[in-house]
């Protein structure tokens, strides 16, 4: 018996601490880009992001098993839904648009009042929401917990069996590596390829980061956003009041949060509630310069276009389409 002690750890030792040297994830930094805030308790590693992303996309999350967060947050769509509102279970409508996922863990504070300050503190909204899981933590936790392979996975990545702790963060892990910053835009300006924008997309950039359309003003830096609330004019009486709705303050009145546009072109329709179809409904309403709503930002002030200035701007707009991002995770949902 002595005898084989030696080979045993001669060939399993490697394979254990391969295993476990192969269970660190190396989340890709694009060029141009920070390092994001990853909370102390709930580091990356690829058994947490795989558990999270098989959730993510299972409708055993919701009530009646219709629905999951990849029914409003579809890959190919850069995790939107195409939809004006949200459809949650037994086919009701929420009340806003599904945003896009794409760069979410840079987000300061999430939803589009700034209500909630963690990935991992999101998720209980649609558990709990009636019209979109209409659920409970414990419940899901029970249907995992017949699945075998549930119960492993999570007893690998977080070293317990399935409970709320052990969703909501292998979903915000999974969530963290949605990272896109690759669309030819960022190859032009962060890897040296000057050839990677047209002569119109680049035309179309001149215009967005000039002084005359003020867009990067609010959609600025690495995410195309300050993170700020504000009005841009869509209504001069809103349905939403935006961030009022969490504050409760009249100075938050139908402000809302400024939102990446990093994959803009596949994420229509657009604004809080889906209302304008297309990009070029987009610049035809900042071209007017919205309506006059008390709360609209000074610097949405309208400015005339020539035709094929529009058309530049939109193919600058469509230059921020990470193909590479889209494809890589619609191949990960689908293995
Ligand atoms: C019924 C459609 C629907 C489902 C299902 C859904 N979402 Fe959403 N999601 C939305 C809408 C609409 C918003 C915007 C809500 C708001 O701002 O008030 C949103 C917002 C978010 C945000 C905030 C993004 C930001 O920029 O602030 C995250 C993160 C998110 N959802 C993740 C998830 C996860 C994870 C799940 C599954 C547990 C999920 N969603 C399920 C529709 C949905
Ligand atoms: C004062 C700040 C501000 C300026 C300037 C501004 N925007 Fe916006 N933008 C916003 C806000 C806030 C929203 C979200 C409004 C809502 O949801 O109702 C938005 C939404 C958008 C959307 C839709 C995003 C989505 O996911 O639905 C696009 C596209 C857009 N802006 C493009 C532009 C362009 C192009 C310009 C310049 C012509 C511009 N913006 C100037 C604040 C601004």
């Amino acid at each position: 018996m002595k005898h084989l002690i030696k080979p045993i750890l001669f060939i399993f030792l490697p394979i254990l601490l391969l295993g476990w040297v192969k269970d660190v994830y190396d989340l890709k930094i694009p060029k141009g880009f920070p390092v994001p805030i990853i909370p102390e308790n709930n580091q990356l590693n690829n058994s947490r992001i795989e558990l999270g992303r098989r959730l993510f996309f299972d409708k055993i999350m919701s009530r009646d098993s219709s629905v999951s967060c990849g029914s409003c947050h579809k890959p190919e769509l850069a995790f939107t839904d195409g939809d004006k509102l949200g459809i949650g279970i037994r086919g009701q409508k929420v009340s806003r648009n599904s945003p896009t996922l794409t760069n979410v863990a840079y987000n300061r504070y999430f939803l589009m009042d700034g209500g909630v300050p963690t990935l991992e503190q999101q998720i209980i909204v649609p558990v709990q929401e009636h019209k979109e899981f209409d659920f409970h933590f414990a419940l899901i936790a029970h249907r995992m917990q017949k699945d075998s392979s549930y119960v492993q996975s999570s007893r690998k990545a977080y070293n317990r069996k399935p409970d709320a702790f052990v969703i909501t963060r292998a979903i915000s892990a999974f969530e963290r590596t949605l990272i896109s910053g690759n669309s030819n835009y960022d190859k032009f300006k962060y890897q040296g390829k000057s050839n990677a924008l047209s002569n119109s997309e680049k035309r179309g950039k001149d215009l967005f980061f000039s002084d005359k359309l003020k867009c990067a003003e609010c959609h600025t830096g690495f995410n195309f956003t300050d993170y700020s609330f504000q009005n841009n004019g869509l209504y001069l009486n809103y349905l939403d009041s935006g961030r009022m709705r969490l504050t409760s303050l009249e100075s938050d009145r139908d402000l809302f949060k400024v939102p990446t546009l990093r994959n803009i072109a596949l994420t229509a329709p657009y604004m809080h509630d889906g209302n304008l179809a297309t990009l070029e409904s987009v610049i035809e309403h900042y071209e007017i310069g919205g309506k006059d709503n008390p709360q609209k930002s000074k610097k949405i002030k309208g400015f005339k276009l020539k035709e094929s200035e529009r058309e530049d701007l939109i193919h600058f707009l469509e230059a921020l389409t990470d193909s590479s991002f889209i494809n890589r995770e619609i191949n990960a949902m689908l293995n």
